[in-house]
């Protein structure tokens, strides 16, 4: 037990004197919990001098008792009042610290948005995935003879020339852009074992200006399938679903005859659809055919033993037919309001 002190109304006065103050001075309530402790708890001087009591003589306790009852009453008073400003200030500014102005401006930030280009070929490749297809992919930075020699094109054939395609330097190098998705063809053929059923999307370039029907760089989906007595009829009974699938049981295709080297017969594939917004009407697609056996045979396959067909369709095509956009520049500017139109679907 600590030594009693005398207990006086100077020594009372001090102790009450420098509590007060040490309660003025406290500022938020982790000072407050300090200031309690050191002066009103157990081993505070008004705690002490109250303790001091039992040895004040009999005749004098109840005067020293009024002095040292009084001076604590008024120090935990001080106390109490001190504490509930304090308590107060803290809950008013935590609630304007939390505040939520309703009125602010909303944030300038745009979530982001999947390109609908993106989106449409996921969405044609899934389709041949729901078939048991696999999906491919190939360079579009790629070797001329897989662009266009592999694939049976004629040294002179105007495709080569230089308005169509983008040559890449050094000319010994033999590099083009792909000029279409159909290299993927080969070397699905050359990597993977028979029989081949593959889609293949992706970016594809030509030496065209923007404007707002052509795109210098745009997207095909190449599809090949080789196995063994593969006809014409399998060609337009998968071309078919997939119109179907794509754009619902009223769509249908035809096949109008062309020319391409790396297919033989080689036919224009048309679309038809009674409800898009241009009304009933038939639409260019892309091509297809008989995967020529010239290219079977650049692949190392036996054209009589196997055989194949092919095609490849534009996705900005699509895009525009099927969900009438009407000007290239909005698909190539990258602006996310009109990515934003088409959310997370196509
Ligand atoms: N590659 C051709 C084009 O870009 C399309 C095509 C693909 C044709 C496959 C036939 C077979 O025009």
């Amino acid at each position: 037990m600590s030594e009693p002190i005398e207990i006086s109304e100077q020594s009372v006065g001090q102790a009450v004197e420098v509590a007060l103050a040490a309660i003025a001075a406290a500022q938020d309530s982790t000072q407050l919990k300090a200031v309690r402790s050191a002066h009103l708890a157990e081993s505070s001087a008004l705690a002490r001098l109250n303790a001091s009591m039992r040895t004040v003589p009999n005749e004098q306790k109840a005067a020293a008792g009024k002095l040292v009852g009084q001076a604590r009453a008024r120090v935990n008073q001080a106390f109490s009042a001190r504490e509930a400003e304090i308590v107060e200030a803290e809950d008013a500014r935590r609630l304007a610290e939390e505040a939520v102005d309703v009125t602010a401006l909303a944030s300038r930030w745009r979530p982001g948005a999947r390109h609908p280009l993106n989106l449409l070929q996921e969405r044609i490749a899934d389709v041949f995935v729901g078939m048991g297809w696999e999906v491919a992919e190939g360079p579009e930075l790629e070797s001329e003879w897989y662009n266009f020699d592999a694939l049976n094109f004629d040294e002179d054939h105007p495709a080569r020339a230089m308005q169509d395609t983008f040559f890449v330097e050094p000319a010994d190098a033999h590099l083009v852009l792909r000029t279409h998705t159909s290299p993927v063809q080969l070397r699905a053929l050359l990597a993977g074992e028979l029989p081949v059923y593959r889609v293949a999307p992706g970016r594809v370039y030509r030496t065209d200006e923007l404007d707002a029907t052509h795109t210098p760089v745009f997207h095909q989906i190449e599809g090949i399938a080789v196995d063994k007595g593969l006809t014409m009829a399998h060609l337009r009974g998968t071309l078919d679903h997939f119109v179907k699938a794509m754009f619902g049981d009223e769509a249908t295709v035809r096949l109008r005859p062309n020319y391409f080297p790396f297919t033989e017969p080689s036919a224009e594939l048309d679309l038809w659809h009674p409800t898009f917004s241009q009304g009933p009407r038939w639409i260019e697609w892309g091509g297809c055919g008989m995967v020529n056996p010239n290219v079977l045979r650049s692949a190392g396959i036996d054209p009589d033993e196997y055989s194949g067909f092919a095609f490849g369709v534009g996705v900005e095509r699509a895009l525009m037919f099927r969900n009438d956009v009407k000007d290239m520049h909005d698909m190539v500017e990258g602006d996310i309001r009109f990515s934003q139109q088409f959310g997370m679907v196509v």
